[in-house]
């Protein structure tokens, strides 16, 4: 194994980017579809894999939402993030700020406590199972209404005190961020953490909205920040986080070569990358593999892999405490590597 490889597997590492529905197996997805009576357009593996074929984020999300109907069950939604958490921890993660969607769920009649009371559940249990701790963010679909959005944020009022964020996913083009700035108030005020897609596939206007009228605390992708240096100065000026998903981007087409990924470009501007696997069922690799192939494809090098090993908990929402003594194992297998 390459030193690089050894020091990736060896580090500590979070994960700030994870759609619980996107680590969906096909393995699990024919599962769950046999236990619950759900008619599939496919019946195997491989008819499951050659539709893991993506041409831009919208392809995807076609798939994504059709894979979600096997999800029905308290168990089910268990069951996948436990799969989840017992994977990644193999990947030497130690902490995850996961999201889910509830209203791809709630939308096709799941009530709204059946997700996250399964999810919860396994995250609950992950301290003691897996050594991995724990934050939940709730995501809203930007393609639906802030009218929807708001019935959702009436829905989740009994389970505040165990959601600690609010999110955007789904289709970028538009629908702006702005689209959802009342609903940002509301959870603000709330107390919760407010992050949002942005800069995927949409343009850098995107990422400042995001900024300015949605106040984030943290951008997921954000890539096409870098078109603009205005904007790059202003997100490395304020220490803002960036979870960056190299392997969804070239799936999704947001890069045609990994070669071509921003992500050390990103961290020789000085701005606080991180590195994620989004949706990892479909897009082809959890953490690990994601830091693996980017450092091939880009040179990242042992003192870039420090980097973004630490932003990933400086980044998180954990508390100072919290984090340190993640910083200080780094610190120590950095120095042993
Ligand atoms: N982008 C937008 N919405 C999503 C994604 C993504 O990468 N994954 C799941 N929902
Ligand atoms: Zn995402």
């Amino acid at each position: 194994m390459s030193n690089i490889n050894a020091l990736i597997e060896a580090l500590p590492k979070a994960e700030l980017h994870l759609h619980i529905e996107g680590s969906l197996e096909p393995e699990q997805l024919l599962e769950f579809a046999d236990r619950n009576k759900v008619d599939l357009p496919f019946k195997t593996l491989e008819e499951v894999r050659a539709a893991y074929e993506f041409s831009n984020l919208q392809d995807f999300l076609d798939i994504y939402y059709q894979g979600m109907s096997v999800l029905q069950t308290e168990d089910d939604f268990h069951d996948l993030t436990d799969a989840y958490l017992k994977r990644v921890a193999a990947d030497n993660v130690r902490h995850v700020e996961i999201f889910f969607d509830p209203q791809g769920h709630t939308e096709r009649g799941i009530p709204f406590d059946v997700p996250i009371t399964g999810i919860l559940k396994a995250l609950d249990a992950a301290q003691e199972r897996y050594g991995i701790s724990y934050r939940l963010i709730m995501c809203f679909l930007r393609h639906l209404s802030e009218e929807d959005a708001f019935k959702t944020w009436e829905e989740a009022k009994p389970w505040l005190a165990r959601i600690h964020g609010i999110g955007l996913d789904s289709s970028e083009n538009g629908h702006p961020p702005s689209k959802f700035t009342r609903i940002y108030e509301a959870a603000r005020e709330a107390g919760l953490k407010l992050v949002a897609h942005a800069g995927e596939e949409g343009p850098p206007a995107y990422v400042y909205e995001a900024l300015d009228e949605l106040k984030i605390d943290r951008i997921d992708h954000g890539n096409r920040s870098l078109e603009d240096d205005a904007l790059i100065a202003r997100i490395r000026d304020a220490g803002i986080t960036l979870t960056v998903c190299p392997l969804s981007n070239l799936s999704l087409c947001v890069v045609d070569d990994l070669k071509d990924h921003p992500l050390k470009k990103m961290l020789a501007l000085g701005l606080k990358a991180t590195v994620n696997s989004d949706d990892p069922a479909y897009f082809g690799g959890y953490v690990n593999q994601n830091y693996r192939e980017t450092a091939e494809a880009v040179g990242l090098t042992h003192d870039d892999i420090i980097t973004l090993a630490k932003n990933s908990f400086t980044g998180s929402f954990l508390s100072a405490e919290e984090q340190a003594p993640h910083l200080e194992a780094i610190d120590r297998i950095a120095a042993a590597h």
